[in-house]
Formats: structure tokens, sequence, C-alpha cells
């Protein structure tokens, strides 16, 4: 049985930072952001909206767009890194807010929980519902994968440059006009690390930055080798002398923490599988040095990234790399479309490979390319860590879908928010009931119960 995705939605808060006046503010070159991470604008969320709030809202626009009722969702999943309850799930608080419009008790058939596993744990709840759809468990109805974050770091940290929040619902079931899933290929790699994580209580992340930026790299490279392995073996994909796996994606949708960490990786995982390449000695001709490797080439993430005289050649070698019209071929054509909404809204954690894809789909749309029969790689990442590596086909009726989507008005009108005005958010000096925005027809939080016996019970509305 075909399983795949039939549509998607999302929510994006309406407040937002600008990188110009945030690199001012921190004396930094407002270059760093534009270019060097790909940041424009960053998302904020008001006070009186949490991650389950954007869940909600995000799932609501599908079901309206697509006239569903509870009773066409069989399974509802939340995936975050957000979360604010060790023991409540955050898809009960969702079930919870679409009942105000749906009706108390609509949505009391429909299983589901909420997954954890930093940025990747959305990828693993759509692998899961995919099987669940596959083996037959469905019985016709649909499945919600809600990927919800709000990406905050401390003041003056250097994550604080790659923020942002939002939501993302992918609407699943067993005849997706949008993507089917290649099955038997998703592939894992996962190990127990430290690179970026948020110890119970605390609100904002413990970040080692390039220890997980390079971690990120070689935890995809890995799960792509088995990747391949799989698509080979399967019979998926049949790799001609000289071809890479990377060959046979017609687009690739990278993990985006910030919208340059995917060409990073991209041309990461390009230049390890070209290496192996007859193709490889020209790309070295081109370049004009030889690929530098580390003093210690079996040596730890710790031990490469002492090595300052490596990190630094090979920092070079790879912006000679990608600056190869061979590399700049494969980053227009495969990726540079799903780096657009990122670099509008910024950091989405579990939901920004998800926020990618949509954007590569509007955006290639644009362009007047026929999107039909295009398979999509996917290279999803979670610090703590894990990657999974998997890829779809774009359906017939995809159009039916993509051409009414429109980031620009998706967004809406958007409120920039001064540097004080963003920092006195950030660190919760307003109250619910202080938001900077009044809103229609969206769930906002209103309270937050602090009493002894009901301390943590979280209250939301559906504004009129
Ligand atoms: N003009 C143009 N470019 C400039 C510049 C300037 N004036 N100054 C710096 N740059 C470039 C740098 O060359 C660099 O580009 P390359 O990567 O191509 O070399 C880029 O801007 C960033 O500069 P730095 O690497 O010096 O930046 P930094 O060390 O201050 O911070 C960061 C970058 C480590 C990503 C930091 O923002 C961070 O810690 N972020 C949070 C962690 C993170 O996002 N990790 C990603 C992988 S883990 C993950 O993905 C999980 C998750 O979602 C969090």
């Amino acid at each position: 049985m075909t399983a795949g995705i039939d549509d998607i939605s999302i929510y994006i808060p309406r407040l937002y930072v600008d990188a110009n006046d945030f690199a001012e503010a921190r004396g930094l070159d407002p270059a760093k952001l534009q270019k060097g991470l790909g940041v424009s604008k960053m998302a904020i969320v008001d006070t009186n909206q949490d991650p389950a709030c954007l869940a909600a809202n995000a799932c609501l626009s599908v079901m309206q767009n697509n006239k569903l009722s509870p009773e066409d969702i069989g399974r509802l999943y939340v995936s975050t890194e957000s979360s604010f309850d060790e023991s409540k799930a955050m898809n009960s608080y969702v079930i919870g807010m679409l009942e105000q419009v749906y009706g108390q008790g609509a949505f009391e058939h429909c299983g589901g929980v909420e997954t954890k596993f930093a940025c990747v744990s959305g990828s693993y709840a759509l692998y899961d519902n995919l099987n669940w759809i596959r083996a037959g468990e469905a019985e016709g109805k649909a499945a919600l994968v809600v990927v919800s974050d709000i990406a905050k770091y401390d003041l003056g940290s250097s994550g604080e440059m790659t923020q942002g929040a939002g939501a993302v619902t992918m609407l699943l079931n067993d005849h997706p006009r949008l993507l089917t899933f290649d099955p038997r290929v998703t592939a894992t790699s996962i190990r127990d690390e430290y690179d970026f994580y948020r110890p119970f209580g605390k609100e904002t992340p413990i970040v080692h930055g390039q220890y997980s930026n390079l971690l990120y790299m070689i935890q995809v490279r890995k799960a792509l080798e088995i990747y391949k392995d799989k698509a080979v073996s399967t019979g998926l994909i049949k790799l001609e002398p000289g071809e890479t796996i990377l060959d046979h994606m017609d687009y690739i949708n990278m993990h985006l923490p910030y919208s340059a960490m995917g060409k990073k990786a991209l041309a990461y995982l390009v230049r390890h599988e070209w290496r192996q390449l007859p193709r490889w000695k020209k790309i070295i001709q081109e370049i004009g040095m030889e690929e530098p490797v580390p003093k210690d080439p079996r040596g730890t993430i710790e031990s490469v990234l002492r090595d300052h005289e490596f990190m630094t050649k090979d920092h070079e070698f790879t912006k000679l790399f990608t600056q190869t019209p061979e590399y700049q071929e494969v980053y227009e054509a495969k990726l540079s479309s799903s780096l657009i909404a990122s670099k509008m809204i910024g950091n989405l954690y579990t939901a920004s490979l998800y926020l990618g894809f949509r954007s590569s789909l509007e955006f290639e749309y644009q362009k007047g390319i026929d999107l039909e029969g295009k398979r999509v790689g996917f290279g999803a990442y979670g610090s703590g860590s894990s990657a999974m590596v998997f890829s779809g086909v774009i359906q017939p009726e995809y159009k039916e879908v993509v051409k009414s989507m429109n980031l620009e008005e998706e967004l809406g009108s958007r409120r920039k928010l001064t540097l004080n005005e963003y920092e006195t958010i950030h660190e919760n000096k307003l109250g619910l009931e202080e938001s900077i925005l009044k809103t229609k027809h969206e769930f906002i939080l209103v309270n937050v119960n602090t009493s002894i016996e009901s301390r943590g019970e979280r209250r939301y509305v559906f504004t009129k």
C-alpha cells in the first residue's frame, strides 16, 4: 500500500526580528547573518503563544483547507522539542483546542502521542504514521503529523542569531496528492551525544555550535550510506558506474537550523559522494588544491575541530568547491528553493525540514518546472543525536495543492519588533494578556494555572 503527504499547512507567528537590526544591536556584521548564516528574519512568538497553539493553528488550517471533519482523522501526532510538560502530551492540548471548534469529544477516537528527539522526531513520527497507513491499520482515515517548535537561545549566545518559531502540519493518507514515500529505504543513524540539549526546567538549550554542525553532517552522511545500500538492494535505484545516489534525487531537502546549513550539509554530502568518482579529478583541477585531510583521520570530532590547520584548509577547500559550476548546478537545481522560506522565517527546529519541502514545492512550481515523478530526498537531523535519510516521489495531482501555495500571503502582514520589544518578550517580562498583536480566528493561550493543586494547567481560546 502506498502512503504519503496529501497536503501541508503552516502556521508562522507574525512577529519577527530583522537580521540587520539584530546584527547592529549585537555589534555583528549584518553580512554574517544574511550571507554567512542565510538568516534575514526570525519569527518570534507573541506573549500568548506556545508551541501547542502554533500546532493547533497549523492543524486547523489543514483541516479547513481540505474540508476535513474529525471523523476523517485517525491519528494526530505532535513532534516537538519545546515541550512544557514532562507527562501530558502536546497532542492532547491540540485536540482540546480543535474540539473548541469541532465540538467536545469530536476527536475522541483519534490516537497519537508527542514525540521527542530534537529536530528529527517529526521524521520518526512521519515514518511511524506512514507505516500505520501501509499496514492497513488506518481503515481509510488520515493521519496528521504536526511539527511545532520555538527555537529560542540565550540572549547574547551564538545560537541567538538562529532563532525562529512555527508549526507545519502534514496530512498523510493512502492516496496522497503531493508525495508518495519510497518504501523500505528509510535509513537511520544514532549515537549518544551532547551537541545540543535542554535539561529539565531549562527554557533554552546548551549548545556546542561548531561540534553540532560537524556532527549533523557526519550523521546524515552515515544515514545516506545506509539509504544507498537499501535503495540499491531493494531495486529502487540502479547505480550505473560513475553515478552517485544523489544523482538519482531530483530534489534534496535538508534540516535547516539556518538556511546556510543546508548548503553546507549538501556540499559535505556531495563532496563525499563525488570523491570516489572519475568526475572528482576535474573538480580538484578546478579548485586548484588537494583535498585536505586531518592530522588524525581516525580521530574524534573534538580532535578534528582542534586541528586548526586542517579546519582552515578545509574551510578554504569547501568554499572553492561550492563555487565550482558542478556544485553550483546541483545546489541551484536540487536545494536552493527549499532555503527561501527558512531565510524569511528562521529556525523551526523539527518543522524546518518540512517548511523547506513546502518552500521547494512552491518556488520550483513558480519556475514552471513540471514536478511530476521527481524524486525528493530528505536529510533529517536531531541533536543528541540521530539522522534519517529517506525519499519520495511527487505525484501527478501535486498541482491541485501547490498552485494555491503562497508563502507571502500566508505569512500575512508581519510586525517587526524593536530589539527592546524582542528582548522584553524573550526574557518573559510580559504577561499573556500583554500580547503585541490582537488575533482573529486563532488559538491563543489565556491562562497557566499557578495554584498548588492545578499548577501548570493551560487554558486556550479560539479568538473571534
Ligand atoms: N560576512 C559573511 N559571512 C560571514 C561573516 C561576514 N562578516 N562572518 C562570518 N561569516 C560566515 C562564516 O564564514 C560562516 O560560514 P561558513 O560556515 O560557510 O564558514 C558563517 O558565517 C557562520 O559563522 P561562524 O561559524 O563563525 O558562526 P558562529 O560560530 O558564531 O555561530 C553557529 C554559528 C555555530 C551555527 C551558531 O549560530 C550556533 O551555535 N547555532 C545553534 C546550533 C546549531 O544551529 N547547530 C546546527 C547543527 S545542530 C542542529 O541542527 C540541531 C538544531 O536544529 C539546533
